[in-house]
């Protein structure tokens, strides 16, 4: 691991996703504590068996060099905002309206969610990763550098820096890291478009990003962003 990188991961989330993150960050040598939505005595075997520690969610938020967001959105208004201020926050989350009901204020196509999150957590640093890949796919799909097969993770952020950094965070975990752009073209990794559920090669996901602009979803969002 490189030494820019994070030494320590906090996964707020220990559910399909944020078990599975945890996992792979702690076989890719990351000192990883995650956390539930409450006591940390509630998180499930999965994610203990892994090493990675449960605490609460604050604590999770406060003694990590990263963290990532892997709670339901329709719930980020829970997040502990104050512990995670100039801290690098890597939002997984979606709004998944079967999992948050139909909520306007996440539907917003002038908009992407993760500028949204980064609006409510003020001086937090938000980079959009590991949100379009299913925690299966993340799971099985996992592999080494140059390794036969490896597939890609989308990367949005506003910080070249933090973008960076992240970048190696998804290389670490397993996958090749590709930027999609700033945090608002996080919109083009969101459910309803091509990207979103794809376990795809680095320079076929770079083709579904450049497909973007000429999709259905696409020019919706074109034509919300100019109303
Ligand atoms: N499942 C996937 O394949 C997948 C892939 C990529 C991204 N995502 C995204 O990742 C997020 C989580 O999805 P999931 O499928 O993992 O959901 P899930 O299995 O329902 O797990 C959600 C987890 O979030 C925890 N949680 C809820 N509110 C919290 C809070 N305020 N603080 C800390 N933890 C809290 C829950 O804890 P309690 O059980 O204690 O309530 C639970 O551990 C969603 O936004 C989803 O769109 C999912």
């Amino acid at each position: 691991m490189d030494d820019r990188r994070p030494a320590s991961l906090g996964i707020l989330g220990a559910g399909r996703v944020g078990t599975v993150l945890a996992r792979l960050a702690v076989s890719a040598g990351y000192r990883v504590r995650i956390a539930g939505s409450g006591d940390p005595s509630r998180v499930g075997a999965g994610a203990l068996a892994t090493t990675a520690t449960a605490q609460w969610a604050g604590d999770v938020a406060q003694e990590s060099d990263a963290v990532i967001l892997a709670i339901p959105l329709g719930r980020y208004r829970e997040l502990p905002v104050a512990q995670l201020q100039g801290r690098l926050v890597i939002d997984a989350m979606n709004h998944w309206w079967e999992l948050d009901g139909l909520r306007p204020d996440l539907a917003d196509l002038r908009t992407s969610t993760s500028e949204t999150v980064q609006k409510f957590l003020g001086r937090a640093r938000v980079v959009k990763a590991f949100n379009h890949m299913s925690a299966r796919d993340l799971e099985e799909e996992a592999r080494t550098p140059g390794a036969p097969g490896r597939k890609a993770i989308a990367i949005a952020g506003d910080d070249p820096a933090d973008v960076e950094t992240v970048a190696g965070i998804v290389d670490d975990l397993g996958f090749d890291p590709v930027v999609a752009g700033r945090l608002a073209a996080g919109a083009m990794l969101e459910p309803g478009t091509d990207v979103f559920g794809a376990a795809a090669s680095a320079e076929h996901l770079r083709e579904l990003l450049a497909g973007f602009a000429t999709s259905q979803r696409g020019i919706m969002q074109a034509r919300a962003r100019r109303s």
